[in-house]
């Protein structure tokens, strides 16, 4: 069937990434099949939604923001609704991805002083699989902050309902985790993007090159194509 599709000019690896992923299709390979990317992108673009609706509410300073989305009255109603979205959308990510993401015993000892090291992908190389440490940290980091997110912002959402002191924690636990998160994903982005070319098209096309599987995930280049090196 491939072979058929090379013959008449198909991308056949762009088409063999909707169902499939962890195979080498020509000099590529499949990473992310069309469900693991459209997850990902909902999660991406509920966040992205949320923070420029919630922005404008946190602080005059983003009030252009706010009018992008027709004013503060919009926000306030569109922010609280695009957050259980993206809580939905990151539960179904969480789910999807959960077991590829579970850390090995050897990763696990990672976890400490030597997180450093591991975010640097300086920790045994050669070992590294399809995610590395620094991928799951993120991966379970995007789950902790959604909890932290639904959590302080419900009571946000429904203040009278929530003794004072409460609403206080919230309000600091909703801040603290939006600058966290956020942090983290400015560093997702720039290692998704500038730090490693190639790796972009993970998230669009779903498939990327040997050389890019071999130099960043050296255990699951060898997996996949059964080469010594
Ligand atoms: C908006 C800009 C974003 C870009 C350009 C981007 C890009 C990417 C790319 C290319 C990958 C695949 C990496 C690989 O296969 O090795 C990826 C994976 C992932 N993304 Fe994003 N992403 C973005 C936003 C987000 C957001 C907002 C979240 C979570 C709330 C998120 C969560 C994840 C997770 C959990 C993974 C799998 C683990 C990892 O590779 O780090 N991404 N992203």
């Amino acid at each position: 069937m491939s072979s058929v599709r090379h013959q008449i000019g198909l991308d056949v690896g762009a088409l063999e990434a909707r169902d499939t992923e962890d195979v080498v299709v020509g000099k590529e390979i499949i990473r992310h099949r069309l469900s693991s990317r459209v997850i990902h992108w909902l999660v991406a673009d509920f966040f992205l939604l949320c923070a420029a609706t919630g922005l404008p509410v946190f602080s005059p300073v983003f009030g252009w923001l706010g009018s992008l989305f027709g004013g503060l009255a919009v926000c306030r109603v569109v922010h609280p609704l695009a957050g259980l979205a993206f809580f939905a959308s990151a539960a179904v990510m969480f789910r999807h991805w959960s077991q590829e993401m579970e850390m090995t015993a050897q990763e696990r000892g990672w976890v400490g002083p030597k997180l450093l090291e591991y975010l640097r992908d300086e920790a045994n190389h050669d070992q590294i699989g399809k995610y590395n440490g620094g991928q799951k940290v993120f991966f379970y980091t995007a789950a902790l902050a959604a909890l932290g997110f639904l959590g302080s912002g419900v009571v946000l959402w429904f203040p009278l309902t929530f003794p004072g002191v409460l609403r206080q924690i919230a309000i600091l636990l909703h801040n603290l985790t939006f600058i966290a998160f956020f942090t983290s994903i400015v560093f997702h982005v720039y290692l998704a993007t500038i730090a490693e070319p190639g790796t972009f098209n993970a998230m669009t096309r779903g498939t990327v090159s040997k050389a890019w599987a071999r130099i960043h995930h050296p255990k699951w280049y060898r997996e996949l194509t059964g080469s010594g090196k």
